[in-house]
């Protein structure tokens, strides 16, 4: 009976994989995948309905090519040195919904493409122009991918027919401007990334009533574009030449909630809190001198990073109940009030690396889940700065000027599991020896660095030297040493602490 289905089972896979070409694998799914082949091959069951052809060569397809396939809904083939399709190529495939040619060598929007088309990826080819009757008839198209290709112009002729598109990918290409408007009211997702824009015309986005995400990042505009559309909720100009941010402009975008301004000119912002559900604001790469004034209260990730800022105030963050992570690092930051940060009641994450700070800033949020500090001039830490933060599980203190750290602090930060204190001057003491040993005892992951002092330790590891341990041993109480004992019989223990390897790579969500 069970043999008899086998045999069948057989027969039927048998059947199967006789018309299965050359080079390709086919699934009874009735997809089919093909590698390295030097045209589409001819023994393609006609009932493929997706067909996969890669990292092959075949210079041009043909009329031909596909003609029988008459159920087929998607075809790629990527990567292959395409420079040509015949006129037709796809014109009666019916069933087609998606086509995907990318990373080929196309020069033009292959002619006549069928009605049905839901999905079309051109990108990484070789076109360098857009033609009026490119797109006709295309009423169910959604998606239109065209990115890294040589594209210089918009002509509006070419979308007319576009009514259903939601999403336009031009990334990449070289349009220097865009004229007359294009209609296109269903679109939702816009990227111009990457091109050599210095303005839009009036009206350029007036027709597109249901954008919510434009991406203009890696021009030359000077000014952000007027006449965005209301229905915006996230906005890249990042890598652009702004100078100024005007929010009376863009006070509009009222469910913005995702604004990227990184790397402009900019040398201050003010009116952020006109939008009022902006969560993410980037501004890293800038010229500011202050965090910017009156922010949105909803914000939750606020990146200052990489510019001028020297001062840090309780004024600049009130009200930001909803803050999670700030990123101030790289900047020139040498007064930190305390307490600046405690209506940030939600606070997780702290970036201070690279500033000019002398000590921890005093009375942060005891909800930091991870503060950096690296690159400071911290000399002394102290139970005052640490006490509260009973979150904290990544520390980073390295390339400071400390030199001693009391164990006692340590018991303060229950949940730490990263301590980062190399590049510090260390002193060698045997108290740093018992800070040692409460660190190993507690399990944190610790790169501890060199000593500095005395001179017979100077260059030693302090979390893993052998001399440091003996010449502390006759220091040790009896109660200490028990301890110690304990942790001789886990032999690679304290060696491995000291020699974690994976640098300071972490992330910055942590649970
Ligand atoms: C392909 O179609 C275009 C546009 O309809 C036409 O101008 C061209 O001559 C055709 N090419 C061939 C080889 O028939
Ligand atoms: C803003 O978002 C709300 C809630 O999703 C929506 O009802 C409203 O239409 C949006 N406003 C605009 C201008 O799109
Ligand atoms: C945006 O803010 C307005 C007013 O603060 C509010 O009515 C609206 O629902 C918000 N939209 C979203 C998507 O949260
Ligand atoms: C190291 O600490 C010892 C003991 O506290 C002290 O006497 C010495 O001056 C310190 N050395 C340096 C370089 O700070
Ligand atoms: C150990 O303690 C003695 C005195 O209690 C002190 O003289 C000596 O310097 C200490 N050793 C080290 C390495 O600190």
């Amino acid at each position: 009976m069970y043999l008899s289905y086998l045999l069948v089972a057989l027969s039927f896979y048998s059947a199967v994989t006789s018309t299965c070409p050359r080079r390709c694998s086919c699934d009874p799914a009735q997809s089919v995948q093909c590698y390295r082949a030097t045209e589409i091959p001819r023994e393609i069951p006609f009932t493929t309905r997706r067909l996969y052809i890669s990292h092959s060569k075949i210079k041009q397809l043909q009329f031909t090519d596909f003609r029988r396939m008459s159920v087929l809904e998607e075809l790629v083939l990527s990567c292959s040195g395409t420079e040509s399709i015949e006129n037709n190529t796809f014109k009666a495939l019916s069933t087609l919904k998606s086509l995907e040619l990318c990373k080929n060598q196309l020069k033009q929007i292959p002619t006549f493409l069928p009605s049905g088309l839901e999905i079309l990826k051109l990108a990484d080819n070789s076109i360098n122009a857009l033609h009026a009757s490119d797109f006709a008839g295309l009423m169910k198209l959604r998606v239109l991918d065209l990115r890294n290709n040589l594209i210089a112009t918009l002509p509006p002729s070419a979308f007319s027919s576009l009514y259903s598109l939601q999403s336009l990918i031009l990334d990449g290409n070289n349009m220097k401007s865009v004229s007359a408007p294009l209609r296109l009211p269903r679109l939702m997702y816009l990227s111009m990334a990457d091109n050599k824009l210095t303005s839009f015309p009036t009206n350029f986005f007036a027709s597109f009533q249901s954008l919510h995400f434009l991406s203009l990042s890696g021009n030359f505009l000077t000014k952000v574009p007027l006449d965005l559309p209301k229905s915006l909720l996230s906005l890249k100009l990042e890598k652009n030449q702004l100078k100024i941010v005007r929010l009376q402009d863009v006070k509009h975008l009222e469910n913005l909630s995702e604004f990227l301004l990184s790397e402009n000119e900019l040398t201050s912002i003010d009116g952020a809190q006109l939008l009022s559900n902006l969560t993410t604001l980037e501004l890293s790469k800038n010229q500011l001198h202050t965090v910017p004034l009156r922010l949105p209260s909803r914000l939750q990730k606020l990146d200052c990073s990489n510019n001028l800022i020297q001062r840090v105030t309780a004024q600049d963050f009130q009200g930001l109940q909803d803050l999670r992570h700030l990123f101030l690092d790289n900047n020139a930051v040498s007064t930190f009030e305390a307490g600046a940060l405690q209506q940030c009641a939600q606070l997780s994450n702290l970036a201070l690396e690279q500033n000019l700070l002398s000590s921890i800033p005093l009375r942060l949020p005891d909800t930091l889940a991870r503060l950096d500090l690296k690159g400071n001039d911290i000399e002394d830490v102290g139970e005052q700065e640490l006490k509260d933060l009973k979150q904290l599980q990544v520390l980073n203190l390295r390339n400071n000027k400390i030199s001693l750290l009391d164990r006692k602090v340590l018991e303060y930060l229950p949940r730490l599991r990263h301590l980062y204190l190399d590049g510090n001057p260390w002193n060698c003491t045997c108290d740093l020896f018992r800070t040692r040993r409460a660190l190993v005892a507690k399990g944190t992951d610790v790169r501890g660095g060199q000593c500095a002092a005395p001179a017979q330790s100077r260059g030693e590891s302090w979390m893993s030297s052998k001399k440091i341990l003996q010449q502390c041993e006759d220091n040790l109480s009896s109660t200490e040493r028990g301890k110690e004992d304990r942790k001789k019989m886990k032999p690679n223990e304290a060696s491995s602490v000291g020699m974690n390897t994976d640098d300071d790579y972490y992330d910055y969500e942590l649970d």
